[in-house]
């Protein structure tokens, strides 16, 4: 229960200002409505039976009532009534209205931090687990623990009443029902808590196991059909929902349950009661005994089960609260450690960027993927990076990109660090990635990486000729407003990476950068946009990652990497003359 509360006040820290306020107010508000229930229902009661049996009626306090007593207080059983409806329909609507806005800031907040995350923080997490994260564990942590754990004031509070009112009219009654009731609460508790708990757990781990599965599943769809591995796939999808659905309905029965034990147990207590009752006062004691349970017994009870209730959903919906929170902290921590101060102007026409003894490893990595290297780049020229695969390539481009830090080293533009000028370098490098990744819109859209009309179309037709794309595109029956459908799946290879580097000109970029980006390429295709690149040259600087030499082979210095280490560095002449790994690779593609 304590840790119940806990993480209840700690998601509070986490919601927009002013939901504190709300919640606790929406509670107090709940209980004081519980106790007009309980006000009402007493008058009533005290009203009833003696109006049934046609004796005068007595209010505590007042003392006898006449008619128009009893009038007036009918008049207010139903006044009260009718105003506890009102006031919980109103209740209601600004909670939900409330939960869906913590939902969606809490919800924004865990993924505007994703969003702003550093790169590196980024590696280690995985797409599906934020899609699913972001939408329905954000849900299940405001509707499902938050709301309700602001409603458990009102159950104590009506529980505290009714215990309050019989305890002062009959001690004796009223503590048998309290240690009665207690205990089977206590230990309906205990019971169903942990395996709640663990219900949610299981929940949690294995839908955020499914919906990574389908992710990378659908992502491969083609190899996994043509290896006709379907029903593999099928099975392993089946067992992890098997679990999760197990998960699931174990939550639901529990969350059952402690209605129908109470039921049960309130049978039990009118045995008891009424024991009791005739031990101290014979058969009148028996039988007022048993009234009196009865009206506060199935008074208490829904109270007694919704509070069970709460307290097993929000024991269910605990794990992705938690999540949520650690989540959120992770990524902000990291933010804010990677925007502490990166602000500074770059100058408009810089001459180098230089990277000086630079190594870098990744968190997960025993040794640096980038070992020592010094380049130094100028500005309008063109520098290619070859190498074998893994060799870290990927990774000083990353570097270059500003996406990942050096863990020694820095890297600058004419003397100022990029870790203190991110926002203005993001604005000057175009990256084009080995596999571009499409989305299903049009393809000036695409282009210009936006989701409504906002866009420049002679710009996109522009960007479109210098990726040698813009002929075929207008080939297509509605031109650059065609769809390119979901994952880019109508355009071939070629046309995707020459979307990819249209997008990346589209913004206009004075350095671009080009990871394997021409790899997949014909070789035709591949010598017109580099020779299209090329055009650019000396307004444009160029950083080319390629394993083909051809496609390098005009730069105006091409590093060669081995290991992490640019082992040598020069014109391709040079290097043929100089580095016989190179000479043989060139040889091999018939260069020399
Ligand atoms: N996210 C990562 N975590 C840990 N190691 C990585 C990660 N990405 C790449 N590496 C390692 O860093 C080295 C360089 O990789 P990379 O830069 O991708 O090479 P290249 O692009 O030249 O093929 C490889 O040994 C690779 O295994
Ligand atoms: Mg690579």
């Amino acid at each position: 229960m304590r840790d119940l509360i806990a993480l209840y006040r700690e998601l509070l820290d986490a919601y927009p200002p002013g939901a504190r306020r709300f919640l606790n107010r929406y509670g107090a508000t709940l209980g004081a409505l519980a106790v007009f229930d309980a006000a009402a229902l007493a008058l009533l009661a005290l009203v009833i039976g003696p109006l049934a049996s046609g004796d005068t009626v007595t209010l505590p306090v007042i003392g006898e009532i006449g008619d128009a007593g009893v009038l007036i207080t009918i008049a207010c059983i139903v006044i009260l009534t009718l105003a506890k409806g009102a006031a919980s329909v109103w209740a209601l609507y600004w909670a939900t209205r409330q939960a869906a806005r913590y939902e969606l800031e809490l919800g924004m907040r865990l993924f505007g931090s994703y969003m702003r995350a550093p790169w590196v923080s980024r590696l280690s997490k995985n797409s599906a687990d934020i899609v699913r994260l972001t939408d329905s564990s954000v849900n299940q942590s405001v509707v499902g623990y938050s709301m309700p754990g602001a409603t458990l004031v009102g159950e104590a509070v009506t529980l505290a009443t009714i215990l309050v009112v019989l305890g002062t009219a009959y001690p004796a009654i009223g503590a048998v029902t309290l240690v009665y009731l207690g205990a089977l609460g206590a230990m309906l508790y205990f019971w169903i808590q942990r395996r709640a708990r663990e219900a949610g757990r299981v929940n949690i781990r294995t839908s955020l196991f499914t919906s990574r599965l389908i992710t990378e599943m659908v992502g491969a769809m083609k190899e996994l059909t043509l290896r006709g591995k379907n029903a593999q796939i099928e099975q392993v999808v089946r067992e992890s929902r098997t679990r999760t659905v197990k998960a699931r309905a174990n939550a639901q029965f529990l969350s059952q349950l402690p209605r129908f034990v109470l039921e049960a147990g309130i049978i039990g207590g009118f045995v008891l009661v009424g024991a009791v009752g005739f031990a101290t006062k014979g058969v009148a004691g028996a039988t007022t005994g048993i009234a009196l349970f009865g009206l506060a017994g199935f008074r208490m009870a829904p109270s007694v089960v919704r509070f069970q209730n709460v307290t097993s959903t929000m024991a269910n919906n605990r794990e992705p609260a938690r999540r949520i929170l650690d989540e959120i902290k992770d990524s902000e921590v990291a933010r804010a450690e990677a925007e502490a101060d990166t602000d500074i102007p770059l100058p408009p026409s810089p001459n180098t960027l230089q990277v000086k003894d630079v190594t870098f490893r990744y968190p997960t990595a025993t040794t640096s993927a980038i070992d020592n290297v010094s380049l130094d780049m100028p500005f309008g020229k063109t520098t290619a990076i070859v190498g074998a695969s893994g060799s870290g390539k990927s990774t000083m481009v990353n570097l270059l990109l500003g996406l990942l830090t050096p863990t020694h080293g820095e890297i600058s533009v004419d003397g100022i660090p990029l870790s203190h000028a991110t926002t203005a370098w993001r604005a000057r490098v175009g990256y084009v990635p080995q596999d571009v990744s499409l989305f299903d819109a049009t393809i000036a859209q695409n282009v210009a990486l936006c989701w409504d009309n906002s866009y420049d179309p002679d710009r996109v037709r522009a960007a479109l000729a210098q990726a040698q794309l813009l002929e075929s595109v207008e080939d297509r029956d509605k031109g650059i407003e065609a769809r390119v459908g979901e994952r880019g799946i109508s355009v071939s290879g070629g046309q995707r990476q020459r979307l990819g580097i249209a997008r990346a000109l589209y913004a206009n970029p004075s350095v671009l950068v080009l990871d394997e980006a021409t790899s997949a390429l014909d070789t035709a295709t591949e010598s017109a946009v580099t020779e299209s690149l090329r055009s650019l040259h000396g307004e444009l600087t160029l950083i080319v990652v390629a394993h083909r030499l051809a496609t390098v082979r005009h730069a105006d210095q091409i590093a060669f990497m081995r290991d992490g280490r640019v082992v040598a560095r020069g014109t391709f002449e040079y290097l043929v003359g100089e580095v016989p790994d190179f000479a043989k690779q060139a040889a091999l593609a018939g260069l020399v």
